[in-house]
């Protein structure tokens, strides 16, 4: 092996130590965890679907985003925001827990709303649940979304 392979070697292997123990044991960062990439599947989802419920032709086909935005809710709901799960006093964690799950609930009715419209071919109340939906979205963040910027 070339003197210059072998430093190769030797700085990639380094990184690759310095990446497994800056990352190992680290509680995942905002939008890094499940919760995150959750998130990040039901904006898709609803995006799509806030297209789709303006042209009721569309509701038929937009099915499986309504699906996969109600599996993402679910998903969600099983997580707690790092904000909620790092809470010192237990009272107070135990009280925004419940907070939570309770909008994660809202939400996934708010959700299935906008299924029964769908499946009913009825665009405007589809359209409107979806509104009901992005009102949840704008609660949860505002309590539950730590403030960075983004
Ligand atoms: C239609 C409803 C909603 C949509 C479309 C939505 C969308 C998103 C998106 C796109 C993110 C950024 C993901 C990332 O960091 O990459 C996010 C993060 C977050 N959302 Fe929502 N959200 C909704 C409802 C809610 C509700 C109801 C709550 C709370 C009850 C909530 C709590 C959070 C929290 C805590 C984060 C930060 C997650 C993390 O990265 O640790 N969201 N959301």
């Amino acid at each position: 092996m070339s003197k210059s392979t072998a430093s190769l070697l030797a700085t990639a292997c380094a990184a690759v130590l310095l990446f497994a123990l800056t990352t190992s044991g680290r509680a995942p960062a905002q939008g890094e965890g499940k919760l995150g990439a959750a998130m990040e599947e039901l904006g898709a989802a609803v995006k799509t679907l806030q297209a789709a419920v303006k042209a009721p032709e569309e509701l038929e086909k937009a099915l499986p985003e309504i699906w996969k935005a109600q599996r993402a809710a679910l998903d969600a709901k099983s997580e707690l925001p790092k904000q909620v799960s790092e809470m010192a006093d237990e009272k107070a964690r135990l009280k925004a827990q419940l907070a939570y799950r309770t909008q994660m609930q809202d939400l996934m009715r708010a959700l299935l709303d906008v299924e029964a419209a769908m499946i009913a071919g009825d665009a405007k109340k589809a359209d409107k649940a979806l509104r009901q939906a992005d009102n949840l979205k704008s609660a949860g963040h505002g309590q539950f979304r730590p403030r960075d910027g983004r």
